[in-house]
C-alpha cells in the first residue's frame, strides 16, 4: 500500500486523492454548492462490501459552532452509507470534534484518545479522527503525529466539506492522514445536516473572527470572518420553518459584523428579513460583541416581534487597562453606556456575559472593577473562566504573576456575586406566567418539562410530552439560581 503521508510530502498526495497535507491553502475563498449525488456516488465508503453500514460517532467539544458542525459531518457520514453508533465500542469511526479555547478542553482530548486506543485491537477497522479547533494548531498536528500515531485522520476547520475524501484516502493508509488548510477556501453550500434537535435549529451566518483578543485562539482556528449571503442564509431558514422548528439561532463569532465583508446587507438587516419569513417563531443570535452595536441594531432588536429579547454580550472584564491588553476596543464606560441603551429600548431584556479572570497583569484592584461592573450591570447570568494561555496567542507572552490558587479564588468570588444576582433575578420573576417553549422532557425526571422563556430562562414544569413544540404559559412557582420550577396555566386551545 502507498504511503499517504510521504505522498503528500512529497506533493504527490493531491494529484492522487484531491488532499492537501499541511496548511497550504488553495483557493480564494468562493461559494460552493455541495452535490449531494457526486458525493454518494464517489465516497460511499460508509458501507462495507456486503452492504452492511459502518457506524460513527462524534464528540463534540466546545461552542455551539462546533455543535453545528457536528450536525454537517453526521449529514456527510450518513449520506455517505454510516449509521449513527450509540457507543465506543460499537462504532467503526470515533471522531473528536474539539475546542482550543482553553487548555483543559485539550488535555482532555488527548485523555480520551488515549483511552479508546485499546479499542483498535479489538476492532482493526476502527478509525480515530480528529477535528475542530485543535486540528489547526500546529502543536497539535505535530503532538498527534509523534505522540498518537493511532490516530487516523485530522483535518482542519476549513476542511469539514471534505470529510468524504479524507475517510477514503485515511481507509487507504497505514499512518495518519491529515488535511488543514490554515485558511478557508470555499464557503460550502448544501450540505446535509442532521439536526440534533427537532424545535430548535442553528443556522451559520458568518465565520470565522478578525477581532484578534489577545487571549485568544478563535482567529488563527477559525480563519477570517466571512458571511454566508443572505439568500442562503434566507433559504435554510425558510427550509427550517417549513420543516416545523421554533426556534432559529443565528451563529457567528461577531454577528453584529455580519454582512461587512458582502457590503450589501448589516446584520440588523438580517434580523429585520428573518423575521419577515412566513411562520417563523422564534430567533435568537449569538455572539454579538459590544463594538459594533449600532442603534440600527438595537432598534430592529426591538421592533422584530420574533426576534427574542435575550443577548449575550461578552465583556471579559471591568477595568479598563485590562480590556485594552486584551485588545478588546470597548472599555467599561463605552460597555455601561450601551447596557443603558438596550435596556431602554428593551426594557424585559436579559443580558448574559462571558468573564475571563487573572488575565495576566490583573490586579486585585482590577478584579474589584470586574465585581462592580457585575453588581452595576446585574447580568441574568455569566459564563466565567480562569484564563488559560494559548499557543502563538500575544498573551501567552505576558508576564503573569497572579498565582493559580488566586485566580481560583477570584472565580470563586465572582460567582458567589453573579450566583447571588442571578437568583435575585430569578425570584422577582416568582408569580409571573411566561411564555415557554417546550423542548422536551427532563433528561431526570421523565414527567416534568423543560423550555425556555423568550429570555432564555430555563424553565421546568409537569406536563406531558406532547407538548413539545409548543408555547405555553408557566406561572413561576419556585425560581432558583440556574432554573425556573413552574406549573403550566394551559391556554384554552391547548385544553382539549
Ligand atoms: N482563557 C480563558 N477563557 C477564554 N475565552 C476565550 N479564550 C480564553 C482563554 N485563553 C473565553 C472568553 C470567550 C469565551 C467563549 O471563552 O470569555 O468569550
Ligand atoms: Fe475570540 Fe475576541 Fe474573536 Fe471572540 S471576538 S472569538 S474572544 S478574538
Amino acid at each position: 500500500m502507498e504511503n499517504l503521508v510521504k505522498l503528500a510530502r512529497e506533493g504527490r498526495l493531491e494529484q492522487g486523492l484531491g488532499l492537501t497535507f499541511g496548511t497550504h491553502r488553495p483557493n480564494p475563498v468562493e461559494r460552493v454548492a455541495y452535490d449531494i449525488e457526486e458525493l454518494v456516488r464517489d465516497y460511499r465508503v460508509g458501507r462495507r462490501a456486503d452492504g452492511s453500514p459502518y457506524r460513527f460517532l462524534i464528540k463534540t467539544y466546545g461552542c455551539q459552532m462546533n455543535e453545528h458542525d457536528t450536525e454537517v459531518m453526521s449529514g456527510l457520514l450518513l449520506a455517505m452509507g454510516y449509521e449513527q453508533s450509540d457507543s465506543d465500542e460499537n462504532a467503526d469511526f470515533i471522531l473528536f470534534n474539539t475546542c482550543a479555547v482553553r487548555e483543559n478542553a485539550e488535555a482532555k482530548v488527548f485523555g480520551e484518545i488515549g483511552r479508546l486506543r485499546p479499542l483498535k485491537a479489538k476492532n482493526p477497522e476502527l478509525l480515530l479522527g480528529l477535528c475542530g479547533c485543535m486540528a489547526q494548531e500546529q502543536g497539535v498536528q505535530k503532538m498527534v503525529l509523534e505522540k498518537f500515531p493511532w490516530v487516523d485522520v485530522v483535518f482542519g476547520t476549513h476542511n469539514i466539506h471534505r470529510l468524504p475524501a479524507i475517510l477514503t484516502a485515511a481507509k487507504q493508509s497505514q499512518e495518519t492522514v491529515m488535511e488543514v488548510w490554515d485558511k478557508a477556501a470555499e464557503t460550502v453550500e448544501d450540505i446535509p445536516k442532521v439536526r440534533k434537535d427537532s424545535v430548535r435549529a442553528w443556522v451559520n451566518i458568518q465565520y470565522g473572527c478578525n477581532k484578534f483578543c489577545t487571549y485568544c485562539i478563535v482567529p488563527y482556528t477559525r480563519g477570517r470572518e466571512r458571511s454566508r449571503e443572505p439568500e442562503d442564509v434566507i433559504n435554510e431558514v425558510r427550509e427550517l420553518v417549513a420543516a416545523g422548528y421554533k426556534e432559529i439561532t443565528l451563529l457567528g463569532q461577531n454577528v453584529n459584523d455580519y454582512g461587512v465583508d458582502l457590503g450589501t446587507i448589516t446584520f440588523a438587516q438580517l434580523l429585520r428579513a428573518v423575521n419577515d419569513i412566513e411562520g417563523i417563531d422564534r430567533i435568537r443570535f449569538t455572539t454579538s460583541n459590544p463594538w459594533n452595536f449600532t442603534d440600527d441594531l438595537i432598534a430592529a432588536i426591538a421592533e422584530c416581534e420574533h426576534v427574542v429579547e435575550h443577548i449575550h454580550l461578552p465583556v471579559q472584564s471591568g477595568n479598563n487597562e485590562i480590556l485594552r491588553r486584551m485588545n478588546r476596543t470597548h472599555t467599561r464606560e463605552y460597555y455601561l453606556q450601551l447596557v443603558n441603551k438596550i435596556r431602554k429600548a428593551i426594557p424585559d431584556v436579559s443580558l448574559t456575559t462571558d468573564i475571563i479572570v487573572g488575565f495576566p497583569g490583573e490586579t486585585e484592584a482590577a478584579f474589584q472593577d470586574t465585581l462592580s461592573l457585575v453588581r452595576e450591570v446585574q447580568f441574568d447570568n455569566a459564563f466565567t473562566f480562569i484564563y488559560s494561555p494559548r499557543e502563538n496567542t500575544p498573551a501567552a507572552k505576558f508576564a503573569d504573576e497572579v498565582t493559580l490558587e488566586e485566580k481560583k479564588d477570584r472565580l470563586r468570588r465572582l460567582n458567589d456575586v453573579q450566583y447571588q444576582i442571578s437568583l435575585a433575578r430569578n425570584q422577582a420573576l416568582k408569580g409571573r406566567v411566561v411564555e415557554v417553549l417546550v423542548e422536551g422532557e427532563s433528561k431526570t425526571n421523565r414527567e416534568v418539562l423543560t423550555g425556555r422563556t423568550r429570555t432564555n430562562h430555563l424553565v421546568l414544569f409537569p406536563g406531558d410530552i406532547s407538548l413539545k413544540g409548543q408555547h405555553v404559559d408557566v406561572e413561576i412557582t419556585n425560581p432558583q439560581t440556574f432554573l425556573l420550577k413552574g406549573q403550566c396555566v394551559y391556554r384554552e386551545e391547548v385544553v382539549s
